[in-house]
């Protein structure tokens, strides 16, 4: 058994996490009607030929799983294809571009520090609550131009999109979907209201640089940047909140690299970057296939729901060396936690800096940095995610 799944409560959906997987790179699984991509290469293969393995996954979704109204993810930069995707891409990152993230260093360094005054205050610390949550909301939303107290709302949206508890089997994705349609036209709904606000006052904020944004004399269509704003408000948070929990609960179980991040801090980049192949936070991303394909020893038809498992390639041995091993010195470390070629995640500089300025904070502030035995961490059972949602530290 591996250290991680010895030490905390890991659910036996996350079954990587629980030691060696046996089994191929590639399988089908029936009871979910879906293609599981398992291996380091075939991840690879897939993630690198968006022309046979298409990000536009609605296609294949049966119609009669679709919920009955109108939803469509159409036109989300996750789910486009070249050439769109190339266009939407260029367009929203000449918005949202390193500079802007670079400069909110000072921002974010200042908002852990009240966070954990607060904490500190109150006398308990929960990291997830006290921390791990608010900060990435707060700097996204600030980033966004929307108000950062309205974060309560975000939060009850993101929850209802995520937090969800099985293996999808065919039945439930349907249920799934008509549960998301609500919080998602409200979110819709949100954002639109504060775009058309910026078109009519510009501020300096990334809503209005993105309703500004301009390559080769075109701007974005109005639901494009609701479309753009809604994935930045979700991933811009649920992610950066697993990635803080998953580095604590890295450092809690291997108390050595603790120190020795301790005591040299230009380490603690590498620190994030095992950490995100250690505990993968985005553990899985759907991909669809436009032609038949050999992947893996395996035939893949047509028009086949492919699940490419970040996390699990993450821990292939032909890869990895001991991948069950949390080890920041890896030299290289290709892992795929921010996905990899065309769709490579666009926040990873924003994940990093927020991962870097929180931990080291912790770090200075927190000797040892200790989970409560007592009252133990607690694992999201959405198996598509790996964090944490309550994480006592002593
Ligand atoms: C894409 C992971 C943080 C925005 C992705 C993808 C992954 C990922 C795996 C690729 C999806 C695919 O190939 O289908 C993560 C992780 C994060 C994180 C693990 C934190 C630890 C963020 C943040 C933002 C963000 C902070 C924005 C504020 C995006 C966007 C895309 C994306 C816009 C789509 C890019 C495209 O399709 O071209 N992310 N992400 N992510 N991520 Fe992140």
């Amino acid at each position: 058994m591996s250290v991680i799944a010895e030490r905390y409560n890991i659910p036996e959906q996350h079954f990587w996490l629980h030691g060696p997987r046996s089994g191929q790179p590639v399988e089908f699984d029936a009871s979910a009607g879906m293609w599981n991509v398992y291996g380091y290469p075939e991840l690879h293969e897939v993630l690198m030929d968006p022309a046979t393995f298409s990000s536009n996954t609605m296609r294949v979704v049966p119609k009669e799983m679709l919920p009955k109204e109108g939803f469509s993810l159409e036109g989300f930069i996750t789910q486009l294809d070249p050439p769109e995707h190339g266009k939407l891409r260029k367009l929203v990152s000449s918005a949202f571009t390193r500079k802007v993230v670079a400069d909110l260093e000072p921002r974010i360094a200042a908002l852990t520090h009240e966070l954990l005054d607060e904490a500190r205050d109150r006398g308990r610390f929960e990291l997830v609550t006290d921390l791990a949550y608010p900060l990435p909301v707060i700097v996204i939303a600030e980033l966004l131009g929307v108000p950062s107290s309205d974060r309560a709302l975000f939060k009850k949206w993101a929850d209802a999109l995520f937090q969800r508890d099985a293996k999808p089997t065919l039945e439930r994705r349907a249920e799934d979907l008509d549960a998301v349609m609500k919080p998602w036209r409200e979110m819709s709904d949100y954002l639109a209201d504060h775009a058309a606000e910026r078109k009519l006052r510009p501020r300096a904020d990334l809503l209005t640089r993105l309703v500004e944004a301009e390559v080769d004399g075109e701007r974005l269509p109005d639901d494009q940047v609701v479309n753009f704003a809604i994935i930045l408000l979700l991933a811009g948070h649920i992610t950066t909140t697993m990635l803080l929990g998953n580095t604590v609960l890295c450092l809690d179980a291997f108390p050595d690299q603790q120190d020795k991040a301790r005591a040299d801090r230009s380490t603690i980049p590498d620190v994030i970057e095992e950490s995100l192949r250690f505990l993968t936070p985005f553990a899985a991303v759907g991909r669809a296939t436009t032609r038949e394909v050999e992947l893996g020893g395996v035939t893949i038809p047509a028009d086949q729901v492919v699940m490419g498992w970040l996390a699990v390639a993450n821990r292939d041995p032909r890869q990895f060396p001991n991948p069950d091993v949390f080890d920041p010195g890896r030299d290289p470390n290709p892992h795929v936690g921010f996905g990899r070629g065309i769709h490579f995640c666009l926040g990873a500089p924003l994940a990093r800096l927020e991962g870097r300025v929180a931990l080291n904070i912790l770090l200075d502030r927190l000797n040892p940095l200790r989970t409560n035995p007592d009252d133990p961490a607690e694992l999201m059972p959405t198996p598509t995610m790996t964090g944490v949602r309550r994480l006592p530290l002593l």
